[in-house]
């Protein structure tokens, strides 16, 4: 029987616990993220909520460890220690390897916001579909205030984490690490829905106590079902010359999968500010 929590003995973490998601979803290799940026390649709330850790051991440093759902993977105790103790360390620069550089993704994007570690995030996202004729790549939009409307009247539970808990968003290149910390459902000083961040492939929760830790991961997973599901998406298909122009602060936006080989896909994208625009609405509507 495998272990949820971990504690390691000697050296820097042994004041730690370690709990198995929370060090599952740090794995960082090929299978688990993208070698050029770190975004995840799976949708961690879909992780096992009974995931174990079977075995472990630490060799010069390294933690390795073997997770119940067969996944394994090793970790640097200095990053480790420094990420649960926010201390920013320059990272070892690598050879870049210009084949590796293209970012495009055919697999499924689930219900996501945009940039959830910019300063501002971008508020307003535009989609022009240049072309889409691949088979698949099909877009969803989901109302992320819709959602989290939803949890605070039959999860205030996890409402009450979601609205609460500081996430780490980080995005890293080869140019530059941005992050920032903010909860998935921002709230104004009148409770009001501010903001919605959502992206499975980029946010780190901190190393909570264990009971926090299981009540924020069900929650997100929570989260992520009712973004994810069709009670609350919206799906519809972008053709050449349509644009999808939306809130990033508001919406969650997702794609099915697509097949490169059947056809051309193109959508170029770009953002604007929110209050530009907000506020260009308001003298429209008030001559
Ligand atoms: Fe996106």
């Amino acid at each position: 029987m495998g272990k949820k929590i971990i504690s390691i003995n000697e050296g820097k973490l042994s004041e730690f616990k370690l709990h198995s998601i929370w060090l599952r979803e740090r794995l960082n290799g090929s299978e688990f993220v993208d070698q050029n940026n770190l975004q995840r390649l799976y949708e961690p709330s879909l992780l096992d909520d009974n995931l174990f850790i079977n075995s472990h051991n630490v060799n010069e440093n390294i933690l390795n460890v073997e997770f119940s759902d067969g996944a394994k993977g090793s970790f640097n105790i200095d990053d480790l220690y420094n990420e649960i103790n926010n201390i920013d360390v320059i990272p070892e620069k690598k050879i870049w390897n210009v084949s590796e550089q293209n970012f495009y993704t055919a697999l499924e994007l689930t219900s996501h916001s945009d940039n959830p570690y910019r300063k501002p995030v971008p508020g307003i996202q535009l989609l022009h579909c240049i072309a889409n004729e691949s088979t698949g790549g099909d877009s969803s939009l989901v109302d992320g205030f819709s959602v989290a409307n939803f949890l605070r009247h039959n999860q205030p539970e996890f409402y009450k984490v979601l609205t609460e808990i500081n996430v780490t968003f980080k995005f890293t290149d080869i140019d530059t690490i941005l992050v920032d910390e903010a909860k998935l459902i921002e709230l104004d000083h009148n409770n009001n829905f501010r903001q919605i961040r959502f992206s499975g492939r980029l946010d780190y929760v901190p190393l909570l106590e264990e009971n926090n830790l299981d009540l924020f991961y069900n929650a997100r997973k929570y989260m992520f079902k009712l973004c994810n599901s069709d009670d609350f998406k919206i799906k519809f298909r972008l053709s050449k010359g349509m644009i999808a122009m939306f809130d990033n602060l508001r919406l969650l936006h997702g794609r099915t999968k697509f097949d490169p080989n059947t056809g051309f896909r193109h959508l170029q994208g770009c953002y604007i500010d929110h209050d530009v625009t907000e506020g260009k609405l308001r003298r429209l509507l008030k001559p």
